[in-house]
């Protein structure tokens, strides 16, 4: 009987609870959609904004194939009179979808089929496809940002994640920008995917740690950091404004964690936003060319920049920083060995249209032979990886067309 009492009274409680809790508290604002960061096997982060009558937040998660709701309260952080609400959810199950709602102050602020995240992969074989694009939110009206984010929203495979090649937000990374010119053109893409982005010199131009750093909740110090996805292994350095954020520290971190997860990985990725050498309007960046050599010797894959406004791929480099002359072949690569390649995929918001690719003009570059493939349109990069093949695409923002691609198997 008291069962059933209880089973009566249960509901009752529950609606004068949220009766109560509703009409406790302001509802707040939903000043920015909620955005997903550090999505691991195990774990996620959900972030969002709201006006400063926030005084808590939690979310609910429920995963996709099964009735059971799981609630956990968040942290809130004030930045700028706005409030960031932020929960992370741990013991999660690998390679799950889940879908949340958001609430802050006890009111509901978004729930619906678009609003899930999936936790990543054991260590694996699992095929994934990441975007990739730099130098993005640029100043309205001028910016072209919501271009690659509509073509990766319409995308038949939905990417696992996408990189930031730095110049996340012009001009100079303020946080009072985020919203306009970065989250507002990629919110239905940030809801469901996360995003791992790294400074460039605009968003230094601003302190980063009150600006960048606030916007973001990256793996370790959040200007350099690794993650991993299936079979591949990512690491985001900060190139700052050219000469790299504490140089000496972060290249030998680099080396660690290149040595630490040798033999791990299929595939090793390094993503930052300014570029080695190159045949664009931009200078060779001795520091960019000064690791080289380490990621030759490290097997590492990709090397990804931002920085021009243009798309750029270089031939393989070896680990003197000249390519490699024995390749002709340059749309199907047999395994690298020391050899990566870099390329420049920086016309993410905008594009430098004062100027003309030509890499055989001396004025652009010593050596025009170094470029495999250069495209002057807006442009972001799909990468597909399935076990030891690697498939690269450069793409038009504006048509969706693939104007480049190539593929590396091991
Ligand atoms: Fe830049």
């Amino acid at each position: 009987m008291r069962k059933i009492l209880a089973l009566l009274t249960l509901p009752l409680l529950f609606a004068f609870s949220s009766y109560l809790k509703n009409n406790s508290y302001e509802q707040p604002e939903l000043l920015r959609e909620p955005y997903l960061q550090m999505v691991r096997e195990n774990s996620a982060t959900i972030t969002w904004k709201t006006n400063d009558v926030t005084e808590n937040c939690y979310v609910e998660i429920q995963k996709e194939t099964s009735n059971k709701i799981i609630s956990k309260q968040g942290k809130l952080t004030q930045h700028e009179n706005n409030t960031f609400n932020e929960v992370v959810f741990d013991k999660l199950e690998p390679n799950t979808k889940y879908y949340y709602s958001i609430f802050s102050n006890g009111y509901k602020l978004a729930t619906g089929k678009n609003y899930f995240f999936i936790t990543n992969p054991k260590k694996g074989k699992t095929a994934f496809t990441f975007y990739a694009l730099g130098d993005i939110g640029a100043k309205l009206p001028h910016s072209f940002a919501d271009k690659p984010a509509k073509c990766i929203e319409k995308l038949n495979h939905k990417p696992s994640f996408g990189l930031g090649l730095g110049d996340i937000v012009y001009p100079k990374g303020e946080s009072r920008n985020y919203d306009k010119q970065l989250f507002l053109p990629f919110e239905n893409i940030f809801k469901n995917t996360p995003f791992y982005p790294v400074p460039g010199n605009h968003d230094w131009y601003t302190d980063p740690e009150k600006n960048f750093e606030k916007e973001w909740s990256l793996p370790n110090n959040e200007h350099y950091y690794s993650f991993s996805y299936s079979n591949a292994l990512f690491i985001g350095l900060d190139s700052s404004k050219g000469e790299f954020y504490n140089y000496k520290e972060q290249v030998a971190w680099l080396q660690k964690t290149l040595n630490e997860n040798k033999d791990t990985f299929d595939w090793t990725i390094v993503y930052l936003h300014h570029n080695g050498k190159t045949c664009s309007y931009k200078p060779n960046y001795e520091a960019v060319i000064s690791i080289y050599k380490i990621l030759a010797e490290n097997e590492v894959d990709l090397l990804l920049n931002g920085h021009a406004h243009t798309y750029e791929r270089l031939k393989p480099y070896n680990k003197e920083g000249d390519i490699d002359t024995n390749r002709t072949n340059h749309s199907e690569y047999k395994n690298l060995d020391e050899n990566f390649i870099s390329i420049t995929v920086g016309a993410g918001g905008k594009l430098n249209n004062k100027w003309e690719p030509n890499p055989s003009d001396k004025k652009n570059c010593e050596n025009g032979d170094i470029v495999a493939h250069y495209e002057h349109e807006p442009s972001f990069s799909l990468i597909s990886i399935d076990g030891k093949t690697l498939k690269f695409e450069g793409i038009n923002s504006i048509n969706g067309k693939t104007f480049d691609s190539f593929t590396i198997k091991k």
